[in-house]
């Protein structure tokens, strides 16, 4: 195992037993939400968003008991985002981090609900002032957040995504449907690490730089995942995006162009870090991560 496997194995520790806590069971009609919830959250996952939160909060001296809490919320969110992707209406997928989709384990209508109090738990987490003692600074990660998720973030590029089915997209029309959709809120895990570490705007201006790069780089990466691993490797089905004539980087450049692109990314992206120094290993750790992931 690489050091950087350990590392982020260890911060995904932490990150399981605090969504732990804020996810206690509960008794009656409630405990179905709360149980699918828990389905779609807890024990999976490479929790590479709360990690990036996490590595750029540790970057700047924040205490690890706020920023995990961001990371906490943005992993809400994503969970969330996946249990909504995989229904019947969105891309039908059965699995889902190796066992069976929210939806599958449960029904279509406790996915929706569960995916909905996982949004909405994740902006409670961060108003809480355990979060920061400041309320202008959890404001600001707040209103990141929420523009990270919505429709001029992953809603929006979910959006994108289901109209661009069948259609051809040129590259501008793809990096936008994938800044959207998954960039949006690996962006915000830097920024909200950033924010939560009291960084300056330069710092924060190029925390967001390499996020940017790096959100496009794990998209093309998925998707070259999806047409080339299997769905045991994966955890989730593989083949989809041909099936579904997604638009990908792969319809467009190729699978030689879509790998040298996203190479090219994850370089790019470790740059914008040079001013941190040495600080900055673990973020560029997980540009490397990235781009050598099976799954
Ligand atoms: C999958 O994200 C969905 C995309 C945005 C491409 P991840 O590959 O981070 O999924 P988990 O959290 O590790 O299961
Ligand atoms: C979904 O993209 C990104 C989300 C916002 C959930 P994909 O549909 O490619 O994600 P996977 O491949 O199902 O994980
Ligand atoms: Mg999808
Ligand atoms: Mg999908
Ligand atoms: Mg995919």
């Amino acid at each position: 195992m690489s050091a950087f496997t350990v590392t982020i194995k260890e911060t995904a520790g932490l990150v399981e037993h605090s969504l732990d806590g804020f996810l206690p069971q509960s008794d009656g009609p409630l405990g179905r939400v709360v149980d699918a919830m828990r389905w779609g959250a807890l024990d999976g996952g490479k929790r590479l968003r709360p990690f990036l939160a996490i590595a750029a909060a540790d970057m700047l001296g924040a205490p690890r008991t706020r920023s995990i809490r961001v990371g906490c919320a943005v992993e809400m969110i994503h969970c969330y985002s996946l249990i909504h992707d995989d229904l019947p209406a969105m891309d039908d997928s059965d699995l889902r981090r190796g066992r069976p989709s929210v939806h599958k384990k449960f029904d279509d209508a406790t996915a929706i609900l569960a995916g909905d109090a996982l949004l909405t738990q994740a902006f409670e987490i961060l108003a809480e002032p355990e979060t920061h003692p400041d309320g202008n600074v959890r404001c600001t990660v707040a209103l990141e957040l929420a523009r990270a998720s919505g429709k001029i973030g992953m809603v929006g590029g979910q959006m994108i995504d289901i109209y661009a089915e069948q259609k051809e997209f040129d590259l501008a029309g793809v990096t936008q449907l994938q800044r959207l959709k998954t960039g949006a809120l690996i962006r915000f895990s830097a920024v909200g690490g950033g924010l939560i570490g009291e960084g300056d705007d330069a710092q924060i201006a190029a925390l967001a730089a390499y996020a940017e790069d790096l959100g496009l780089a794990f998209q093309i990466v998925d998707d070259i995942l999806d047409a080339t691993a299997d769905a045991e490797t994966l955890g989730k089905p593989a083949g989809q995006d041909a099936e579904m004539d997604k638009a990908t980087f792969i319809k467009l450049l190729g699978m030689e162009g879509a790998k040298s692109k996203a190479a090219e990314l994850v370089e790019r992206c470790k740059a914008h870090l040079d001013p941190f120094g040495e600080a900055a290993a673990p973020l560029k750790g997980a540009a490397d991560f990235v781009f050598e992931r099976k799954n």
